[in-house]
Parts: structure tokens; sequence; C-alpha cells
């Protein structure tokens, strides 16, 4: 399945943030994991990794990948996905590598971090998911779509989505990806996204919901089922999705856990639904919030007034850190385009 390597120009992937339009927690599994069912949507807010083959090390030396972060908040390159990507792809390489040299070579990445860490936006996730496409094309590997998905669950429950590309009806622990339709619009709805940097681990959050009792609710479910359904058939617009928005907020079932692990949380995002006038909803474990808009340019004026708002004191962050104000919209491949001259026939974009 491998032809060694021709390549000497790097890989270059662009990693995605996503957001969780809904998260319903179904329930435990005997794994220990929480059965989901969410929808989410990639943003064209991005990390950007790039990836070289090195040359290989002499006889007797160790294979050695490195990497290089830069941009926001990098954090340490050791805990960095990305190299665990490289391994559990090496690993999964290496049994049919035919090439020269004799080994998969050492990978050398530069990751361009846009993504605030930790929050809620799938950053890390993302990369990995980059890292296992640019690794295998670096090696000049094949792998189906199964063997990706199997290499990216490995690495994290949010891994395999970024693998589809689009919005995405998430089940499972996050290995069931159904590929959605999409948005009806000729433009992408905005997103503001508002993050403060305090700490909130996946991990703390699903702990606390534990403790909370864990019960499932049945209407987020409803909710989540319900827009899966309208994205599915291509038939939901822009509007509609933004006027949801305050149905959506309620149909995050980690809310109040994530609220247990940092009990400033919920204080901070009714102010900000306050200077927003509209709905605010919690991404994932959070500590991200967002809302949504029917175009960037909305989303973008809303950054400016919750930026001024932090500097006139108006709005107090949650902790001692910054907060990170992002307008963003969806990814294009999330539109259903309205057909050009008639508005009835639709095309899917990829
Ligand atoms: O898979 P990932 O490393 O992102 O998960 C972090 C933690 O979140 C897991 O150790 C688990 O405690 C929890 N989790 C869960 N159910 C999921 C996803 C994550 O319980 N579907």
């Amino acid at each position: 399945m491998t032809s060694g390597i021709d390549r000497l120009a790097p890989v270059v992937r662009l990693a995605p943030a996503k957001i969780n339009l809904t998260l319903a927690v179904l329930g435990r599994r005997s794994d220990g994991f929480h059965a989901l069912h969410s929808v989410m949507a990639p943003l064209d807010l991005a990390d950007r990794l790039a990836v070289t083959a090195v040359a290989p090390p002499a006889a007797g030396d160790r294979l050695a990948d490195s990497l290089h972060v830069s941009g926001l908040d990098p954090g340490p390159p050791d805990a960095n996905l990305v190299l665990r990507a490289f391994g559990v792809t090496r690993a999964f390489v290496r049994p049919t590598w035919s090439g020269a040299p004799a080994e998969p070579p050492p990978l050398a990445a530069r990751l361009e971090k846009r993504i605030p860490v930790a929050a809620g936006l799938g950053g890390g996730s993302s990369d990995a998911a980059a890292a296992i496409g640019a690794a295998l094309e670096a090696w000049a590997a094949d792998a189906t779509a199964d063997e990706r998905i199997r290499l990216a669950a490995e690495l994290g429950s949010d891994v395999p989505f970024f693998l589809a590309g689009g919005l995405a009806l998430v089940e499972g622990r996050g290995e069931r990806i159904t590929p959605l339709a999409g948005i009806r619009a000729s433009e992408p709805p905005g997103v503001l996204l508002v993050s403060p940097s305090v700490a909130v681990s996946t991990t703390a959050v699903f702990g606390a919901y534990v403790a909370g009792g864990g019960a499932p609710n049945p209407s987020s479910r409803l909710t989540s089922a319900h827009l899966a359904d309208e994205l599915a058939t291509g038939t939901l617009g822009s509007a509609e999705l933004v006027a949801r928005t305050g149905v959506l907020a309620t149909a995050n079932d980690l809310v109040a856990a994530t609220a247990t692990v940092e009990p400033r949380l919920p204080r901070f995002r009714r102010a900000l639904a306050r200077v927003l006038g509209r709905p605010v909803a919690q991404s994932g474990s959070g500590p991200t919030l967002f809302a949504l808009y029917p175009s960037i340019q909305p989303a973008r004026t809303a950054a400016d007034a919750v930026r001024e708002a932090l500097g006139a004191g108006t709005l107090t962050p949650p902790g001692p850190g910054s907060v990170e104000v992002f307008a963003a919209q969806f990814a294009n491949s999330t539109l259903v385009r309205a057909g050009a001259r008639d508005g009835v026939g639709v095309e899917v974009t990829g």
C-alpha cells in the first residue's frame, strides 16, 4: 500500500474549529464514556498544520518526530495531540510499509494555533485529525475511511468528526458520524465566539456530570434529533437556524456540569446575553460561549460590542485571565446553496 517518499514540500492542512449546536448526553456506556447525540458544525476559524517528512536517521538512531507550535496560547508541544497522531498513524503504516527508507521517516511539523486551547472548540482534536491525514500524505500511504476513523477514535472522542469535513450528527462516544446536507443559505451564518480563559477540562466536566446524577434529558435529545432531521434534508435556512438559538442553548446537557467546574461561568453567560440582547449557548464542555447571526458582518459588530463592554467594565470576565472574542462563520462545507436563478434548486457544496 505504500509507495515511499517522493514529496519534499510540506503537506499543509487547515484544522477547523467546531461548535456543538446541540449536545444531548444519552447515558453512560460500559466503557465509561457517554453516548452522545450532537449536531456539530465546522467553522472557518482554523489552525494551520504543515508537515514534512525529514531525512531518515542513521542506523541505530531513534526516530523522533518534532513539533513547533506558535500563535495563540500554544501550550507544551509534548502534550499536543499532533505528536500522538503521528505515533498511531506510524504504527498503522509500519506493518505494510515497503518503501525506502526502511521505516516511515520522522515528521517535522509546524502548528500555528488560532483556535483557543481547551475551550470546547475542538482545536486539539481537529489538529489530530489533520495530523493523521498529513502524515499519511507525507508518507504517501493509504488508509480507508474506516481505518482513518479507527485511528481518530484512538486519539479522542471528537477527532472522527473532523475527518468528515462538514456539518454532521455525531453519535456513540463520538465515532459514529452521519454527514448532514447542510444549511440552506447563500452565505454562511456568522458566529460570535467568546472564550474566557478559565480552565475547564472535558474530563472534569463529565466527572461533574456523573457526580450530579447524570440523568438523561429527553428534551435535549428531541431538539437535537429535530435539528439533525432538518439539516439532513437541507431545508433549514440560516434565519431559522439563528431564530432557534434560544432552544439550542437549552440543548447542551453539559451546561450544569460545566457550571459546577467553573461556578463563575453562568453569571458571565447571563451578562453576555444582556450585552448582546440574544440567547447565548455553550459549545461542548465549554467554556466557550457562542451566539449565531445570519452572516459574518453582524457577528463582527457584536464582537466589537463585547470587546467594548469588557473594556468599559460593564461585562466582567469570569476569571483573572483575558477573554478571547472572535467573529467567525460556518465553514462553506456546511451550506446547501439556494439555486442562483429560481431560488428553488439546491446544490450541495463541498
Ligand atoms: O475522548 P476524550 O479524550 O476527548 O475524552 C475526555 C474525557 O471526557 C474522557 O476521559 C471521558 O471522561 C469523557 N467523555 C465521556 N464521553 C464521551 C466523550 C468524553 O465520558 N463521549
